[in-house]
């Protein structure tokens, strides 16, 4: 059966994934590929429901393999209510987080045992993997650290966000031909770039038209 792609932006909070989503998504337009934006958790109506059980301080202390299990479930519904149907009918799919979030932050970050929390992430999106992961790598006290109004993940301590950006590069070495590792804070024009470039030959797209408009924010 042909599907369409699934491309992932990982990496800590703050260091640009939905910048790079926005991009990515004029550029795909400016090409007429076939493509959807979704993001986790929240991709799905319950989703939503859940990811603002999970980010909202006033959910106080959550157990943490309760906290797993929350991400889990919303995995759940957005793999089998949104992401499948769309590879299904051929889409492009980017997604703004996904398994490696998991085990980066419940896995690293709350140190859950590492194969459970693999185990659990596999079950949930049903083994689906993506074609590609871009992590947007950076120092979470240039990242993290600096933001004003933290939800519950980012008011997290400094080593909770190491070990989170360690394991998030780990997970990246152990499959490189799967993942485009990029200097977050390099400028934005860049970054964006720099994913063009990888995922133009895997779309069939000459990115010789977009010397003139870096962007695609003229063709879109
Ligand atoms: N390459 C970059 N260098 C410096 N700042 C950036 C870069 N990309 C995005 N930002 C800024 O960092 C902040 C967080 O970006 P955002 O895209 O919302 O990150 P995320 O979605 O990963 O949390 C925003 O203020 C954004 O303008
Ligand atoms: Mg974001």
């Amino acid at each position: 059966m042909s599907r369409g792609l699934l491309i992932v932006l990982e990496g800590g909070d703050s260091v640009g994934k939905t910048t790079q989503s926005r991009f990515l998504d004029r550029w795909l337009a400016s090409h007429g590929v076939d493509h959807m934006m979704t993001r986790e958790p929240g991709g799905t109506p319950l989703g939503s429901r859940i990811r603002t059980l999970l980010l909202d301080p006033a959910s106080g202390t959550l157990d943490d393999r309760a906290e797993a299990l929350l991400y889990a479930a919303d995995k759940a519904q957005h793999v089998t209510e949104v992401m499948r149907p769309a590879l299904e009918r051929g889409q492009l799919v980017v997604c703004d987080r996904y398994i490696d979030s998991t085990l980066a932050y419940q896995g690293a970050g709350r140190v859950l045992d590492a194969a459970q929390i693999d185990a659990l992430a596999r079950w949930a999106t049903d083994g689906l993997r993506p074609d590609l992961t871009v992590l947007l790598d950076a120092d979470p006290a240039e990242t993290t650290a600096t933001i004003v109004d933290k939800d519950r993940m980012e008011s997290e301590s400094l080593d909770f966000h190491r070990r989170v950006r360690d394991e998030f590069l780990a997970l990246a070495a152990r499959d490189p031909q799967h993942y485009l590792v990029l200097p977050a804070r390099d400028p934005r024009d860049r970054i964006a770039a720099a994913v063009r470039e990888r995922l133009a030959p895997m779309l069939g797209i000459d990115t010789g038209s977009d010397l003139s408009d870096p962007d695609g924010t003229m063709r879109s």
